[in-house]
């Protein structure tokens, strides 16, 4: 795939002339960080590889970036799921990574050419995480279908499938011996397994809330979980003892990560803070805002002194973990967001239920879907150079009025069964027309 226009890693500085020369789609402040720019819908996992070379990061726009952090340079669009990318791990070796997302798949890249290896099928829920085990031998995932997976990174092959959670399960860790899995799931659990007979061992602890994330120390000492109820929480793995919470007391936590040293542990939570923590005494030594609203949707360290971060926006931002300043992230009024007596339902209802997944412009931005400048009397499946499902290309369809009105009235799993947009339907006729009525002037192409 081709580089679209802008992405890269920026300054700042850069990004703000950018935004006064017309061409640069982004509001940024004038703080020193630096931002992977180039999605097309928010960042919702990030990852680092052993070397810190390089960030994959993990978007709604159903791609994963691969960015170089020492030059600063886009590499790859990595883009094979059939919906939102959620997580990425890479393997030891560098060269290969594997990624999850709402079309419930795995996904092995090869990072030297962007493509992918082989799609790994079995789950049958989204897949919220990916965890590769320290020998680079075996994947585990995390899926809202109530399990984890055990693959081999071998063959693809899905070795066990550990069921007993009664609610989606959110994350998985390998235990550094690569015996264990540790799995935190919506059910309130936390739970290990062995990896040799795929048995329960324990269940570590058991709350009265979901938990979202768990991190394990790389010498085996602690495991850190981080819950709805805003905690993260500290267990001794000898005694099973808790060794501390800590809170900002703001929920729920969304992002956990421990630096590559296991000197600092961050988190990051659904109101925007993110908070810095040494593992020596677990001691808070650092908490600021990072988004004006909104949640921080991923964390993962760089390297010992700087966070990847993402909240949001359509990027993902590296700042040091002293960071001191303004909030970054959600600075801007949200394309979905807008103000609703300043515009006509059509807009509304195409800012709230479209505009994360398509844009209106000839030179579509990067998005899940295509753009849908020109899409009146265009046949289905026929913007050169998207890549679309085997359903759309081969539907019939020539996109009008009547043909849009009733992909959204009866839904394009029915209309267009295996397409790559999700369920969704606009029940209210009235709502659909007026929708209709904005595209027509908005995607109109200029008289000749
Ligand atoms: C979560 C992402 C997402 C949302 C939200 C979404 N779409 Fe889509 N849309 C897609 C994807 C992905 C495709 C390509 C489908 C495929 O290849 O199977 C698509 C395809 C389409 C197409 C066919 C385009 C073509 O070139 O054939 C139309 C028309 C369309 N969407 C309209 C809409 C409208 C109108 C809305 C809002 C009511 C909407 N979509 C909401 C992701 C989305």
């Amino acid at each position: 795939m081709s580089k679209p226009a802008g992405a890269g890693r920026s300054w700042a500085v850069g990004v703000v002339l950018a935004t006064i020369v017309g061409w640069w789609p982004m509001t940024v402040s004038a703080n020193g960080y630096e931002q992977l720019v180039g999605h097309g819908g928010p960042v919702k996992g990030a990852a680092v590889s052993g070397d810190g070379r390089y960030a994959l990061t993990a978007s709604f726009d159903y791609t994963l970036g691969l960015w170089d952090l020492d030059s600063g340079d886009q590499v790859h669009w990595l883009d094979a799921h059939e919906a939102a990318a959620n997580t990425a791990a890479f393997l030891p070796d560098g060269r290969r990574a594997i990624s999850g997302g709402d079309d419930f798949d795995l996904v092995l890249w090869d990072l030297e050419t962007g493509g992918a290896l082989q799609r790994l099928e079995g789950h049958k829920g989204k897949v919220l995480s990916v965890a590769v085990s320290p020998d680079g031998a075996l994947a585990a995932s995390a899926s809202w279908d109530g399990s984890a997976g055990l693959w081999s990174l071998e063959t693809g092959e899905l070795l066990t499938l550990f069921a007993g959670h009664v609610a989606g399960v959110n994350d998985v860790a390998f235990s550094p011996d690569g015996a264990l899995l540790y799995t935190a799931s919506t059910d309130g659990s936390l739970r290990s397994w062995r990896l040799s007979d795929g048995e329960l061992i324990r269940i570590e602890a058991s709350h009265g809330f979901g938990i979202n994330l768990v991190t394990v120390d790389p010498a085996g000492a602690w495991i850190a979980y981080g819950s709805t109820d805003g905690v993260v929480r500290i267990l001794s793995t000898k005694t099973g003892e808790e060794l501390a919470q800590l809170t900002g007391d703001r929920r729920p936590i969304l992002g956990l990560a421990l630096s590559p040293d296991a000197k600092t542990l961050a988190f990051g939570d659904g109101e925007g803070f993110i908070t810095i923590v040494a593992t020596k005494d677990w001691r808070i030594v650092r908490d600021f805002r990072a988004a004006a609203r909104g949640p921080i949707w991923s964390l993962a360290f760089a390297d010992n002194d700087s966070l990847i971060a993402s909240g949001l926006d359509d990027y993902a931002a590296i700042w040091p973990v002293g960071f001191e300043g303004d909030p970054l992230f959600a600075e801007d009024a949200r394309r979905f967001l807008v103000d609703p007596d300043e515009v006509s339902n059509g807009e509304r209802q195409f800012a709230r239920k479209c505009s994360v997944c398509h844009t209106l412009e000839p030179d579509g931005k990067r998005r899940a879907g295509p753009t849908l400048f020109g899409v009146f009397g265009r046949k289905a499946g026929a913007l050169h150079g998207y890549n679309y499902s085997e359903a759309l290309l081969g539907a019939t369809i020539t996109w009008s009025p009547e043909t849009l009105d009733k992909l959204f009235d009866i839904g394009p799993d029915y209309y267009t069964p295996g397409s790559k947009m999700p369920m969704q339907r606009i029940v209210d006729p009235a709502d659909r027309q007026d929708l209709i009525e904005f595209l027509r002037a908005a995607t109109a192409k200029p008289q000749q």
